[in-house]
């Protein structure tokens, strides 16, 4: 129970004592993280005035209803797909994000495809194995990427492909997307999977993406080419991906994310051939997580104070 006249602020995830230090001035309840119990999270929100969690903490409708007081929900993530927009926007909770791990996650992005296409996995079960077989990979320079999403990560991907001398396309429906030199889009992703190499996401998921790479668009693309996924596991269909990777439709996959997060043990993606699966990686960075951190902070700080964030959702 927040002290009367007291803001009272629930924070879901863990946070350095420093941090917990710029929060000094309000009533702080710290609730178990990395769970998935709503009924925890809803109790300590009642009479709540911000809250900060981060992707693996869902807050649905029920727990916004249950909570009058709320103002803020103030996520360490740049994805929202774990909270429910329409029932914040409805009783005029506002949404906040960290959209600071762009560099980290496009680092990611390019060390799954150079893992694919170098056949580092391969290489590296040689040598554990006692061998020293050299697979024969291919070049990134010269293949064409297509980024699914064009948004700030999308970008960070396109700067480092282009780098590495590879012809970089995406497909956004959004308007007002920056130019870049050397990157071209216009195109929708029927049009462009034929003609990729490498074919990356970095969509949100919501409505009109989930499951938006299924059977279809694998038979799609080349059967030479690579897919890696470093966004939300409900963007692909798990069970097409499955079957595109066993019958060679494409040539191998690279994940960062899942639809279960962890699988459970017999998802049969996870035996799949030549996929490369990382536990959701793409921002744990030590220096990416503490900007993170302090963004989430900085965000709360300054919806509980009355001033506007750069960081405020706005669109589902
Ligand atoms: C982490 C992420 O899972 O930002 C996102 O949307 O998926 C990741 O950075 C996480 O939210 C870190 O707490």
């Amino acid at each position: 129970m927040a002290a009367v006249g007291r803001t009272k602020v629930v924070v879901a995830l863990p946070l350095t004592r420093a941090l917990l230090d710029q929060m000094a001035d309000y009533d702080l309840a710290m609730v178990p993280t990395g769970g998935s119990d709503e009924t925890v999270l809803a109790a300590a929100l009642a009479d709540a005035d911000g809250v900060l969690v981060s992707s693996n903490v869902p807050v649905g409708r029920g727990v916004i209803v249950g909570a009058p007081g709320l103002r803020v929900i103030s996520t360490m993530s740049v994805g929202v797909d774990h909270i429910d927009l329409d029932a914040a926007r409805e009783h005029g909770v506002t949404v906040t994000i960290t959209p600071v791990l762009s560099d980290a996650v496009a680092d990611l992005t390019i060390a799954l495809m150079t893992m694919l296409s170098r056949r580092i996995p391969d290489g590296m079960r040689a040598v554990a194995d006692g061998g020293w077989k050299v697979p024969l990979g291919g070049d990134l320079a010269a293949k064409t990427l297509l980024l699914v999403g064009f948004g700030r990560i999308g970008q960070a991907v396109a700067t480092r492909a282009l780098a590495a001398g590879m012809r970089v396309r995406y497909v956004d429906s959004r308007v007002g997307l920056p130019a870049m030199a050397g990157v071209t889009g216009g195109g929708t992703l029927d049009d462009e999977l034929g003609d990729a190499d490498f074919v990356s996401l970095h969509v949100d998921l919501n409505a009109r993406t989930r499951n938006l790479m299924s059977r279809r668009q694998f038979t799609s693309m080349k059967r030479t080419a690579f897919f890696v996924n470093t966004s939300r596991g409900g963007v692909v269909d798990q069970a097409a991906l499955t079957w595109a990777l066993t019958e060679g439709a494409i040539s191998g996959a690279g994940l960062d994310v899942l639809q279960d997060e962890p699988p459970p043990p017999d998802e049969p993606l996870l035996k799949a051939p030549n996929v490369i699966i990382v536990p959701h990686i793409g921002s744990a960075t030590e220096e990416t997580r503490n900007a993170m951190a302090q963004c989430a902070v900085d965000n709360l700080r300054k919806v509980l104070g009355g001033q506007k964030t750069p960081f405020e959702v706005t669109a589902s």
